[in-house]
């Protein structure tokens, strides 16, 4: 735990009205794949200054979001009619029992948080006792007043507020403590002016945009960036006895068949190490030990659909994935799109995204002695949290 204790409310009590409203409003979403919440619970929950995350929402969305918080600490409070009164409460709660010293309101709705935005905040807590993140406006403002009337607004110093809006934690609750009843604020940092609060200026950011309307999830996606990420991978499998192969999950005749502790999918295999390799995330060995007796004989789809779901859990997607085998025999190219069609089943995609080829090595080596066979993968995907 790191000296800095700080804890983070993040309001998701809203109805998102003009986003679509619904049963499950905008901050339950998919954004790159998962829900818009779960990306600001994660910001904080990356960051050791922060010990406690609280979520204020509706009590009827109390177990989706801890579901989506995927094993991550959340405390969860009841929101209320307005935003003010959903921090009010994350606030009452905040102060409970821990040695907060600072607290980062945050809205749901700003999927696009990281650690440049925190660590300036945290710098202007050091001077002031409340801090924002804003951008300086860049374009020329204006007032319409109609039928082709307008004035010229003087653009210096003028700044767009955005969320999280940091503060010492004592002055902030005693703000919100001395709020007359229906003082309507347009944010907190506005309750710590009106306290008396002087409040410091950090950089915000393009990517903290709010979603807000529904052309805004296709806008926060492009903003939020997704870089390539390339992985390979490599198997082999020797030949015994037996009567047909197993390539991916398609069965093929043939006078042997491929030894192994699985169904010895060698293609499977290699195209699971690629898209591990991707994401940095070890290899096949690593997540289905071979010592283990439960994988033994089990069918390949299923490393191939765990590797697709450990993409899918960074809110990353496949672009495309390459597999060259390695053999002499059995010929390939009559089950190619079968196989193709298998493979791209078990990673969602469609069979232009999967390309499969099969080359001999002119009876060389091992392969060319027909003693097994060998399978070459490539996997691109695009991970979010480019730039
Ligand atoms: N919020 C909240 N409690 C409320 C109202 C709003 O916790 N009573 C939260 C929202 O969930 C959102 C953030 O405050 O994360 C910013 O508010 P806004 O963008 O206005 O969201 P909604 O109020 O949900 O949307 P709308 O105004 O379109 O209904
Ligand atoms: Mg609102």
């Amino acid at each position: 735990m790191s000296a800095v204790k700080a804890a983070a409310i993040i309001v998701a009590a809203g109805r998102g009205e003009r986003a679509g409203g619904g049963d499950f409003p905008k901050q339950f979403k998919p954004l790159l794949g998962r829900p818009i919440l779960a990306w600001s619970i994660r910001a904080f929950a990356a960051d050791p200054r922060f010990g406690k995350i609280i979520v204020v929402t509706k009590r009827e969305w109390f177990d989706q979001v801890s579901a989506l918080a995927e094993g991550i600490d959340v405390t969860l409070v009841e929101g209320g009619p307005t935003r003010t009164d959903s921090v009010r409460n994350g606030l009452e709660s905040s102060a409970n029992g821990s040695e907060v010293e600072f607290v980062f309101i945050h809205d749901a709705a700003r999927p696009g948080l990281d650690r440049e935005v925190l660590d300036g905040l945290f710098a202007a807590l050091e001077v002031f006792p409340a801090a924002i993140p804003v951008l300086r406006v860049a374009d020329a403002l204006l007032r319409d007043h109609s039928s082709g009337s307008q004035s010229e607004i003087d653009r210096e110093g003028l700044c767009r507020v955005q969320t999280p809006q940091a503060f010492h934690l004592t002055p902030i609750i005693a703000a919100f403590k001395s709020l007359p009843a229906g003082a309507s604020h347009v944010d907190d940092a506005a309750i710590a002016r009106a306290a008396g609060l002087a409040v410091g200026l950090a950089p915000g950011h393009e990517r903290l945009m709010k979603v807000t309307h529904p052309g805004d999830f296709a806008e926060m996606e492009a903003r939020m960036g997704l870089r390539p990420a390339i992985g390979n991978g490599f198997d082999v499998h020797e030949f015994e006895p037996g009567d047909h192969v197993i390539l991916c999950g398609v069965k093929i005749p043939y006078a042997a068949k491929l030894k192994g502790h699985s169904d010895a999918d060698a293609g499977f295999h290699a195209l699971t190490d690629a898209l591990l390799g991707a994401i940095s995330a070890g290899d096949i060995g690593d997540h289905f030990p071979p010592t283990e007796e439960k994988w033994r004989g089990a069918p390949s789809d299923l490393f191939l659909a765990h590797a697709r779901q450990l993409v899918e859990a960074r809110g990353g997607r496949i672009s495309n994935v390459d597999l060259t085998i390695i053999c002499e025999a059995p010929k390939v190219k009559p089950f190619r799109e079968q196989m193709r069609a298998e493979t791209a089943r078990v990673l969602g995609l469609k069979s232009d995204q999967v390309g499969i080829k099969a080359t001999t090595t002119e009876g060389l080596g091992f392969t060319g002695r027909r003693e097994g066979l060998a399978a070459l993968a490539s996997a691109c995907v695009l991970l979010p949290g480019g730039d």
